[in-house]
């Protein structure tokens, strides 16, 4: 089996940490300087590692062995959340590069064909997993249209990184004939059970709405309580409802938040007259998705009914999928983790959505993850052991390695 290198993937993920750093974390939003300067680092380092890589017409980089196919894409993101960890999607791309660079190295295995990738805006600072979707062709007038909390669309955004008329790099399917990605856990599961890779088997879809409040704006000292409008407390009301009902309808591992909201026009002494909320649900059943989706339409027509203020939503366009994982790949990641570690590994769902439920429709597809430190993410303060990076990449290339040499 090829050995990959730990130290050498250790300091490639500390530099690749460094584009946007900020106290332990990171914020790298797509298509911002830092980000584009670590996608042009990300090029330097492919092509150091005997690939011919490029950024495409879309931001993502890729990374193309010079080998002839069957080949397989390995990769993840490198942009990050507002407030991010420095290894959610980091450690994949630069997994993805560790074993492309090991697998050339050694002659045993320098003839398979392992093209990478970094993919842009798995986040959803504009559209989430856009990136991907480029790759698999998937791109819509919506895609382009979609716009990061500044009002810039990614149309615009294309622009002003000079990507305009850059072609975009798609999958082969002639060529492509598997995608794994490798991530972080990013919830407590591995920690807590003492086992030190996870197999995902599949991914928890993604869906939301944007849900707007509109009451009367006033006097907050002369309004009196009964005939206010006040569209804050009408959210506040919501919110406790959707906690009840969501819970009404959920299935034993469904979540959902309220991660965002807003006041208008958002003053001690002023009742305010609009609000909003955006509420996301996440489930791995399309049936609880739907029930989810109803339970939400419902609550925001009775609050529109019931008054006083009226209530409306706007479906989010930042969704995804739930998918299910390939089950040769899954088998091939539990194989190479069980010769490495036996018994410290599992088969676990994924919480978290991830570019591999963009691809899963269109080839195999397979995930591993290695533990999060207290389960912690999406977070400055995300972190995992480095002994367990370095052992998660030596089980992701084994699993590359057999699951190539197995077509
Ligand atoms: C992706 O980062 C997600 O929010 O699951
Ligand atoms: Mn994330
Ligand atoms: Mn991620």
């Amino acid at each position: 089996m090829t050995d990959i290198d730990g130290a050498r993937l250790l300091e490639s993920l500390r530099t690749l940490r460094t584009f946007g750093a900020r106290d332990a974390g990171v914020v790298r939003p797509t298509y911002s300087d830092v980000d584009m300067a670590a996608r042009r680092w990300l090029v330097e380092t492919m092509i150091a590692a005997g690939l011919d890589a490029q950024i495409d017409g879309i931001g993502n980089v890729i990374g193309r062995s010079p080998n002839p196919g069957p080949a397989v894409v390995l990769g993840s993101h490198s942009d990050t959340q507002p407030e991010g960890g420095w290894l959610d999607g980091a450690m994949g791309v630069m997994y993805a590069i560790e074993v492309a660079r090991a697998l050339l190295a050694d002659p045993d295995t320098a003839h398979l064909a392992v093209d990478v990738a970094a993919w842009a805006d798995e986040e959803g600072t504009y559209a989430s997993a856009l990136g991907s979707h480029s790759f698999v062709g998937e791109i819509t007038e919506a895609h382009l249209a979609a716009a990061n909390a500044e009002g810039e669309t990614v149309a615009e955004a294309l622009e002003r990184v000079g990507l305009v008329g850059v072609d975009p790099i798609r999958l082969e399917p002639d060529r492509h004939v598997a995608y794994l990605e490798a991530h972080i856990e990013q919830g407590p599961h591995l920690e807590a059970s003492g086992n030190r890779i996870g197999v995902v088997t599949g991914i928890v879809g993604i869906a939301g709405a944007t849900v707007r409040f509109r009451g009367e704006q006033n006097h907050a000292g002369t309004t009196p309580m009964p005939i206010r409008k006040d569209a804050a407390a009408a959210l506040f009301e919501f919110g406790v409802h959707v906690r009840a009902r969501f819970a009404q309808v959920a299935g034993p591992v469904s979540v959902w938040t309220i991660g965002n909201l807003g006041v208008h026009p958002g003053a001690e002494s002023i009742v305010p007259g609009e609000a909003w909320c955006q509420v996301q649900y996440r489930d791995a059943s399309a049936d609880v998705m739907e029930r989810f989706a109803d339970t939400l339409a419902a609550l925001v027509a009775e609050f529109d009914t019931t008054g006083p203020c009226a209530v409306s939503m706007e479906r989010g366009d930042k969704g995804m999928a739930p998918v299910t994982m390939d089950a040769t790949i899954v088998r091939a990641i539990g194989a190479a983790a069980e010769r490495r570690i036996p018994d410290a590994w599992v088969e676990m769902p994924s919480g978290a959505g991830h570019d591999a439920n963009t691809f899963a429709p269109h080839i195999p597809s397979g995930m591993l993850f290695i533990p999060s430190i207290g389960g912690v993410s999406h977070d400055f303060a995300e972190d995992s052991h480095d002994d367990d990076i370095v052992l998660g990449c030596q089980v992701f290339a084994d699993a590359v390695v057999s699951h190539l040499d197995s077509l």
